[in-house]
């Protein structure tokens, strides 16, 4: 990335319902990218499901308002979702549906749905609001947001103790995450990125990536946001979305597993020191 790529990148106007004053929960994370289609869905459910391994209640919630599709990784057809909560129908905690085959808990969002994707800010908040007291029920609650860093990201992400951030090495997906740190560092929301470099072809050039991407950090925003780690590129992750199973049951040894099972005693790692700042919550 050069100068002038990233001095292009916009800078934000959120609100401080947005964002400020919300009290981090030390077992919220957010889960993000810039660029939209680069693996935060198949990372989101991965992670929870390695989470859920380690012997943790973990909560999956699907963030990325109309245009859901933890459902669809997952081959699952939910009686409730969140709409049901917007309509008024159910709270938050009635959509929650356990997931046999990983262990862990989903709310499940619904695509297409005009009155999900376009919620007011009020509403919004309400619902992140309802997220936060349920999380006291788990030991980790993963957001799967929707990609860039609109108003629903930021507000969503807004009291998660950790954003991580997936990137992979083309060019549009790093200027994209970069934006992404940019626009939530302004808006004082999501400050704790961690980077998440995916579909690395070797760990080499994953590192490669993460490092230009910090270049770009360390030089105009003077922050440097930590490697959470890297997954490599892997066929068999395309096998497991294709055939609609998790890919710690189909490819339980593949390189793709691998690597998220490491990252997820990297958030273990996280949730632990953000309980010891904050106290128990
Ligand atoms: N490590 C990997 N190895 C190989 N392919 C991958 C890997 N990670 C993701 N993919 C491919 O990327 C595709 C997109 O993944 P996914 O739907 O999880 O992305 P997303 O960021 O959630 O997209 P959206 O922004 O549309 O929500 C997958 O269908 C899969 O084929
Ligand atoms: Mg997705």
């Amino acid at each position: 990335m050069n100068e002038d790529q990233v001095k292009r990148r916009p800078v934000s106007n959120s609100s401080p319902s947005e964002g400020g004053g919300i009290q981090e929960v030390s077992n919220m994370i957010a889960i993000a990218s810039g660029k939209g289609g680069v693996g935060k869905t198949f990372f989101s459910v991965t992670l929870a499901h390695a989470l859920a391994n380690e012997g943790k209640k973990v909560l999956l919630f699907d963030g990325d308002l109309g245009l859901a599709n933890v459902d669809v990784q997952l081959g699952l057809m939910p009686k409730r979702d969140l709409n049901d909560v917007i309509r008024g129908r159910l709270s938050l905690d009635k959509v929650t549906q356990h997931y046999d085959e990983g262990n862990f808990d989903i709310i499940a969002g619904r695509s297409g749905q005009a009155s999900l994707s376009a919620l007011p800010s009020q509403r919004l908040a309400y619902l992140r609001d309802q997220l936060t007291d349920i999380c006291s029920q788990y030991d980790v609650v993963l957001i799967d947001l929707g990609a860039g860093v609109d108003r629903t990201v930021r507000m969503l992400s807004a009291a998660a103790t950790q954003t991580l951030l997936i990137s992979t090495d083309e060019p549009t997906s790093l200027t994209d995450a970069y934006a992404f740190i940019k626009l939530g560092n302004a808006a004082g929301v999501s400050k704790k990125v961690s980077v998440v470099v995916n579909q690395a072809t070797t760990p080499a050039e994953g590192q490669k990536t993460y490092k230009t991407l910090l270049k770009a950090c360390e030089n105009f925003l003077r922050i440097t946001p930590p490697l959470a780690g890297m997954i490599r590129l892997d066929p068999r992750v395309k096998d497991s979305i294709r055939h609609q199973t998790p890919l710690l049951v189909r490819s339980p040894n593949s390189e793709a597993a691998e690597d998220i099972e490491k990252i997820a005693r990297y958030v273990g790692k996280i949730i632990v020191q953000a309980r010891r700042k904050l106290g128990k919550r």
